[in-house]
């Protein structure tokens, strides 16, 4: 039921771990089910230049973690903003349909990252501020 690259990125995880001194970090949790996707970020000059990441959850939200942190590596913060979990999905040759749910931890683990790092540079303006 998964694709191969899925199975890839399940089975070999890429950017498993944190950062120390990251300049974002994000931490969300999956309402549906109860897994939690913690997603560390290294930004220089609006860049992001490494990510890494810990999923306590299954085989497609660590698939989809792995493949966020590929994504957003070289992005700017406005683009790696844009990245949805369909993105995700997409690059790993899509997701069963009753797991589409799971790359939701991915995308929002990305923003929550990203605005940690906002907050933390006084980027954040209110009107952008999560109430989730
Ligand atoms: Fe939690 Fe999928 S329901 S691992
Ligand atoms: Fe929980 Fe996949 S079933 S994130």
């Amino acid at each position: 039921m998964y694709s191969d690259k899925v199975m890839d990125h399940f089975m070999n995880p890429r950017n498993v771990g944190e950062i120390e001194n990251a300049d974002g970090v994000g931490q969300v949790g999956n309402a549906k089910c109860g897994d939690i996707m913690k997603m560390y970020l290294k930004i220089e000059d609006n860049i992001i230049t490494d990510a890494k990441f810990k999923t306590f959850g299954c085989g497609a939200a660590v698939a989809t973690s792995s493949m966020a942190t590929e994504l957003v590596v070289g992005k700017t913060v406005d683009e790696a903003l844009m990245i949805t979990n369909k993105a995700v999905a997409e690059a790993l040759d899509g997701l069963p349909p009753v797991k589409m749910h799971c790359s939701n931890l991915a995308e929002e683990a990305i923003r929550a990252a990203l605005e940690d790092y906002k907050k933390k540079n006084g980027l954040l303006d209110s009107s952008t501020e999560s109430t989730a």
